[in-house]
């Protein structure tokens, strides 16, 4: 199939659009590049020796969109494109409710439009709020403590009443937990904008030397060593996610959870690093992150139900990967 991926120049879309080339479909391409670089593309195309067609493009723009869906024959369409940076969106909530929730907007007018049927969400668990784990689908979703989160929400919701009204428009709504690793060439990782505020880039970064040490946001959290659990996720399996959602959409909105099913704490992250790596990484325990909850990690039973699928990799391979990239990758600061 002739798959739309909006995001693509992006850590999780870049990930699957090599999936998906590897699953032999064609790939299209539409990114504004305002969080990832255009140089993305070309690994994508050196990985699988596959040609993919890009667009420099903000797909909150009506008229650029149109552009895309009149001159190419798509069969469905997956919307990693957004802004995701929790912190961020409380400062700037306009541009994320703006960016996240018209662009999805926009695509499903032009799906409608041009009668593509076929329609892949990149949401969060973010969306279960503090509900108590595992978080399985069929539970009510609670307040997110930030904006992105809203928007993830309301996506989902304009997402499922285009469904329930269009029934030939088949959606699935993908809550992914913790995605870190990279791609096992160290080609293609999670490249953050300046400081990262996520654990496994903060934790490669100061295993190059690149940051002092990490900071460990609390040890007083009701887990068994005090620190916040997670469902981490290796990217690649994420990707393997989209493409089984994709092979196995249904009439309907249906959500999937895209985890492993198992917590694993701050410091038995750290543990694995050093075991993957041989690198022991300095830390201090500080104060909690405000907006951070104690634990939080999938019920992955339905996504191994209807779409056969399941993650494979473990954390060692996470950790791994994710420091394979962090080798490999040259930043601009460090090459002067
Ligand atoms: P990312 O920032 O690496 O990728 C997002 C891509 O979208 C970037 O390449 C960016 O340039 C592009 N983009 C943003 N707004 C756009 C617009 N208006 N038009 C065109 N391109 C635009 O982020 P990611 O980690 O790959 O996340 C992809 C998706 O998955 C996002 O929707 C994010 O909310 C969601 N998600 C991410 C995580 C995570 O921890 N990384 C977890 C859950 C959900
Ligand atoms: C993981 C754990 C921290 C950094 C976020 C977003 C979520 C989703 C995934 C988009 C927590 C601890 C972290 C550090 C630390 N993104 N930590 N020191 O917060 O679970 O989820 O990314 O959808 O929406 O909220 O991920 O990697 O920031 O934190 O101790 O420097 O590591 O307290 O327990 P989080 P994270």
């Amino acid at each position: 199939m002739n798959i739309l991926v909006t995001g693509g120049a992006g850590y999780i879309g870049s990930h699957t659009c090599v999936a998906l080339l590897e699953a032999g479909h064609s790939v299209i391409i539409a990114d504004n590049l305002c969080n990832s670089k255009r140089e993305t593309v070309e690994k994508i195309i050196d990985i699988t020796n596959k040609e993919v067609t890009f667009y420099e493009t903000d797909v909150t723009d009506e008229q650029a969109v149109s552009v895309i869906f009149n001159n190419n024959k798509i069969d469905g369409v997956i919307h990693f494109a957004g802004l995701k940076a929790v912190g961020e969106s409380v400062d700037l909530p306009l541009t994320y409710y703006y960016n996240n929730i018209v662009s999805t907007m926009i695509l499903t007018k032009a799906c409608k439009k041009y009668g593509v049927n076929r329609f892949v969400f990149s949401s969060s668990a973010t969306v279960y709020g503090e509900n108590k784990v595992p978080f399985v689908e069929s539970m009510g979703l609670l307040p997110t403590t930030n904006p992105y989160g809203e928007t993830k929400a309301i996506s989902e919701r304009i997402l499922t009443d285009i469904a329930k009204a269009n029934p030939e428009f088949s959606v699935a709504l993908l809550r992914y937990f913790n995605p870190v690793g990279a791609h096992e060439s160290g080609l293609i990782g999670e490249v953050p904008n300046g400081i990262p505020n996520n654990l496994m880039p903060y934790v490669t970064q100061v295993a190059k030397g690149k940051l002092e040490k990490l900071r460990i946001f609390g040890n007083d959290y009701p887990t068994l060593d005090g620190t916040g659990v997670r469902d981490y996720i290796h990217v690649l399996d994420l990707a393997e996610g989209h493409v089984a959602a994709l092979d196995n959409l249904k009439e309907g909105a249906r959500v999937y959870n895209l985890g492993t099913g198992q917590g694993t704490s701050v410091l038995e992250l750290l543990k694995a690093f050093e075991e993957a790596n041989g690198i022991e990484v300095p830390y201090e325990i500080v104060e909690r992150r405000p907006g951070d909850i104690s634990s939080c990690y999938a019920d992955a039973l339905k996504a191994k139900i209807e779409l056969g699928w399941e993650a494979k990799r473990d954390i060692i391979a996470m950790c791994r990967d994710a420091w394979g990239f962090e080798k490999n990758y040259k930043d601009f600061v460090e090459a002067k």
